[in-house]
């Protein structure tokens, strides 16, 4: 099969598979897996957006291959505020809970506040292991609430396209490890569109894109959508709305993004489902309790715990029909933010 019929094929996949809405939480389509080649980048784009820099180039430098890696959950959002670490801590919770191995790393390196929404302290966090100080990995990570490992984020260090050379060096090759001891990890990031967040979402294999039902957060939404899809066309998106009055309000605001995305970008986005607005999740971060383990029947914990299901059974099929054995994604984040930085890369 040429790589043309498997991007066309990929193409119809995703159509198929992308938008439906019959359920709250519907599982999202994880087609990660067979959207990678034996080395482990994406198929190459199909045309009808051109993409700058695809996940795929003949020119990179290449990467030891190892064992199968972690399933990369990025969860992101155009708007602040919308609900990132709040979907990121819990969805650690509810994965721990079904006896995966999880990592949550918080890479918003602006305003990194996972641990205290885990309601851990943490004595360390990723500014120590790339500082003068050089702490271990075992040293930075904290157990949370649940049962999952935080990689604590640093506030103040920049975003990590704008670290020098040896500090992403030392930073990729320590999340290099988490990912090879983990099922899954997630990645808080920051809000808005900057390139981290764009490499993060361009090559996770599942993209989170959290907004609530309000008009300016749907719009950062789509931007962002807009912005990562013609970076990657082949990003494996998925809006999640959170805080909704109910079920048909997160159905209409994913169909409002969805059909935009396909007249527009000729692209499917995904839709994760929803979660409803919930005094409890509130309460639980005022506890700094994730709201998974402080009110586990509340409607906003069943959705993510549906979600968490969903992503699991996904998961589990889409490596069934091909093992991942594939360049990690740390491994391709640094290629990448390294590639940029080369004069004519
Ligand atoms: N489903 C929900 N129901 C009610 N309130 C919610 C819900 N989800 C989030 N919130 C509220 O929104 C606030 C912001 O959530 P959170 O900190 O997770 O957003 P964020 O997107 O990570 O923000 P930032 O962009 O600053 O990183 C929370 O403190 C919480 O009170
Ligand atoms: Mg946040």
């Amino acid at each position: 099969m040429t790589v043309a019929d498997q991007a066309q094929r990929l193409r119809d996949l995703v159509k198929n598979e992308a938008v439906h809405t019959s359920s709250p939480v519907d599982p999202p389509p994880v087609l990660h897996r067979t959207t990678r080649s034996a080395s482990g980048d994406a198929v190459h784009p199909p045309k009808p957006v051109a993409a700058p820099e695809s996940r795929h180039s003949n020119t990179a430098p290449s990467l030891p291959e190892a064992g199968p890696k972690a399933h990369v959950i990025a969860v992101a959002s155009g708007k602040g505020g919308v609900g990132k670490t709040n979907v990121a801590v819990n969805l650690g919770v509810v994965l721990a809970q079904l006896g995966k191995k999880v990592a949550l790393v918080d890479v918003d390196m602006g305003l990194a506040n996972a641990d205290v929404i885990c309601g851990v302290k943490a004595p360390y966090n990723l500014a120590h292991l790339i500082g003068p100080q050089k702490r271990k990995l075992r040293e930075i990570a904290v157990d949370a609430p649940g049962g999952f490992k935080l990689i604590p984020g640093a506030n103040g260090i920049g975003e990590m396209a704008d670290l020098p050379t040896p500090m992403l060096d030392r930073l990729i090759s320590h999340l290099t490890q988490i990912e090879s001891q983990c099922d899954f990890v997630i990645l808080d990031t920051s809000a808005g569109i900057n390139s981290a967040v764009i490499a993060f979402a361009g090559m996770a294999d599942t993209v989170l894109v959290v907004t609530t039902p309000e008009p300016t957060a749907v719009t950062d939404a789509y931007g962002l959508v807009k912005s990562v899809l013609k970076r990657t066309p082949l990003a494996n998106l998925y809006l999640l709305v959170n805080q909704v009055e109910n079920e048909l309000q997160g159905k209409e605001v994913h169909q409002r993004i969805a059909m935009v995305a396909r007249r527009f970008l000729q692209r499917e986005v995904g839709f994760a489902g929803s979660i409803p607005y919930d005094k409890g999740v509130g309460l639980s971060v005022l506890k700094r309790i994730p709201f998974c383990i402080a009110l586990p029947g509340a409607r906003a914990s069943l959705a993510v715990s549906h979600l968490g299901a969903a992503l699991v059974r996904r998961t589990e099929r889409a490596d069934a029909v091909t093992p991942a054995h594939r360049r990690g994604f740390f491994a391709r984040i640094g290629q990448w933010l390294g590639r940029a930085r080369q004069p004519n890369g």
